[in-house]
């Protein structure tokens, strides 16, 4: 039987319908222009708005899979980490299906769902995941830089994270510093596209460290010192966009570098890689090219999965039941801290 999975741990409500390793929709109502204006995501907007979109998307969610709310096996949502107030709307609406219907309830972490977002569409399907086990996972967003050792289904043990500002977070503030809209990080992609990534030298932080941790506001920091020295920068679009190719190069050499070195280190056959920023086609491209060279699988989030999503959410939540993994409480609250271990 099918179950109904629910994401609204930042900027998307998201619902989706899985069954059996297949995604029978995946409706997800992005927020981005209405959190635009303030350069952020503004959580008590974000709330509100997941309580105006939360039935229209899970009604839209179970139309789309042809399933009424009576064929649900279960019922899946996000506890943590996530905004308190975003993460609540979804928890206490999925759980109190869960009750209304007499099922199951997971509450699931949203780290450990992006491992399963590179497996939730294409080929090889979610049946032959294990054949890419053990692999290491890069999940890049704008709250999160993590790598993460998946050693088998429901196995993971996370390597290294970011110390300070997450990938997505420095790609937005050092756009934000040329003047660029927020979500900054697609606009830099594009205008990186006509740029020389080479001309300008910025930082590549700890991608020589032996551990496998990130840390990015000190590239933040020497683009801020960089457009200071360099007024009237801004106003040349080509040397604007040797700036985008330059800040991404270093930001893309720091994941890949890692990424790599850890996958070598640790023996896997298989790297794979969620999150908002796998949109980066230089990320997508300098992956690809790494693995082709050390002989390793890449397995990337599909379009419209690397960012957040509830299709993920209830893969996740489809392996936890298959393997009888206790449903959550029926008391049991959020976890807006709930750090991936
Ligand atoms: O996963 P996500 O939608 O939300 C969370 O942060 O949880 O990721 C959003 C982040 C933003 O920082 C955004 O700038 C970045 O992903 N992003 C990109 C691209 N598309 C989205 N960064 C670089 N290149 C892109 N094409
Ligand atoms: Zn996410």
């Amino acid at each position: 039987m099918p179950l109904l999975a629910i994401e609204t741990s930042c900027d998307e409500t998201s619902a989706a319908v899985v069954h059996q390793g297949r995604v029978l929709s995946n409706v997800v109502s992005s927020q981005i222009s209405l959190h635009a204006e303030y350069g952020g995501v503004v959580p008590e907007l974000a709330a509100r708005e997941h309580l105006r979109n939360l039935l229209p998307v899970a009604r839209a969610a179970l139309g789309e899979a042809s399933v009424t709310a009576d064929q649900l096996d279960a019922v899946a949502a996000t506890r943590g980490p996530g905004l308190p107030s975003a993460l609540m709307v979804g928890f206490r609406a999925a759980q109190a299906a869960a009750f209304v219907l007499g099922r199951p309830f997971l509450g699931l972490n949203h780290h450990e769902a992006h491992l399963y977002s590179p497996w939730v569409s294409g080929q090889p399907p979610l049946a032959d995941f294990s054949k890419f086990q053990p692999n290491v996972s890069l999940i890049v967003s704008g709250g999160h830089t993590i790598l993460v050792h998946v050693r088998s289904e429901l196995a993971h043990r996370v390597l290294g994270s970011t110390v300070d500002d997450a990938a997505g977070e420095c790609f937005d503030k050092t756009g934000k510093l040329m003047g660029l809209p927020y979500p900054a990080g697609p606009e830099i992609d594009r205008l990186a596209e006509g740029g020389n990534p080479k001309a300008y030298d910025f930082p590549r932080p700890m991608i020589n460290d032996p551990n496998d941790d990130f840390s990015f506001s000190g590239l933040k920091t020497s683009v801020r010192y960089f457009l200071r020295d360099h007024p009237g920068l801004l106003d040349d679009t080509q040397r604007l966009r040797d700036l985008c190719a330059s800040v991404q190069a270093a930001i893309v050499d720091v994941l890949v570098t890692k990424a790599i070195r850890a996958a070598k280190r640790l023996d896997v056959g298989c790297v794979t890689a969620s999150g908002g920023v796998t949109c980066n086609r230089s990320l997508r491209q300098r992956l690809s090219a790494a693995c082709e060279r050390e002989r390793l699988t890449l397995r990337l989030a599909g379009k419209g999965l690397c960012t957040d999503n509830a299709a993920m959410i209830g893969i996740l939540a489809e392996r936890k039941l298959a393997v009888r993994t206790d449903a959550t409480l029926s008391d049991a609250d959020i976890l807006p801290n709930w750090a991936l271990e």
